[in-house]
């Protein structure tokens, strides 16, 4: 079984991106032998990083529960809006609350959503890098989601199937990674 969990990165009211988390928890454990959960970034409400995870004078329930629920995944989706040309500041205060070991050699595929027609590459290029940066594997094919509240309802539900190529490919290709990964398989299949 392979455990995922998605960030969803936006705390804006009436937030957008979310309803592409929505999509990709309930796309995930439909498939077989996967199973996604969701951490929203909006309920986490973790204040500004005061300090790094070892150093921090005690360590709250919520924060704890969230830091297991890292060290227990074998990958990552990280969904953040593309705002000024990068990724919310909430998923980078997310990311640096914890240990890089959370991140260690798991696989990231990154969702970069947007209004515009676009869909925030600088962004989802900026989220690769931060993958990099906490010793994770980003997956090189970035999901990019422009004009989102024409591809997916508030519920998460897809409204341009046109868009379902796109959303295949993510899936089929974060699967294999986070597989081979997991099982360290070599294999060019
Ligand atoms: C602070 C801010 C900066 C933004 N910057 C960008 C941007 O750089 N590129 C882009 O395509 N859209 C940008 N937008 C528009 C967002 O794509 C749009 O607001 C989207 O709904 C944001 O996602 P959210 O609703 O989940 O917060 C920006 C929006 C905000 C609020």
């Amino acid at each position: 079984m392979l455990n995922y969990t998605i960030i969803s990165g936006s705390i804006r009211q009436n937030r957008n991106s979310h309803r592409v988390s929505l999509h990709l928890m309930e796309r995930i454990n439909s498939e077989p032998n996967s199973k996604a959960q969701l951490i929203d970034l909006a309920e986490a409400n973790l204040p500004v990083m005061t300090d790094l995870w070892d150093k921090h004078p005690q360590h709250t329930e919520a924060y704890t529960k969230l830091a297991d629920t890292l060290k227990n995944s074998d990958a990552f989706i990280w969904v953040s809006p593309e705002y000024n040309g990068s990724y919310t500041a909430a998923l980078k205060n997310f990311i640096d609350h914890f240990p890089k070991q959370a991140f260690y050699r798991k696989p990231v595929g990154v969702v970069s959503v947007s209004t515009g027609a676009l869909g925030g590459i600088r962004g989802a290029m900026n989220m690769q890098e931060l993958a990099l940066a906490v010793q994770a594997y980003a997956l090189p094919q970035m999901l990019l989601v422009p004009q989102v509240t024409a591809k997916f309802d508030s519920a998460g539900a897809v409204t341009d199937e046109t868009f379902s190529k796109q959303l295949n490919l993510f899936v089929t290709e974060l699967t294999w990674l986070s597989d081979a990964l997991k099982n360290k398989v070599d294999s060019n299949q």
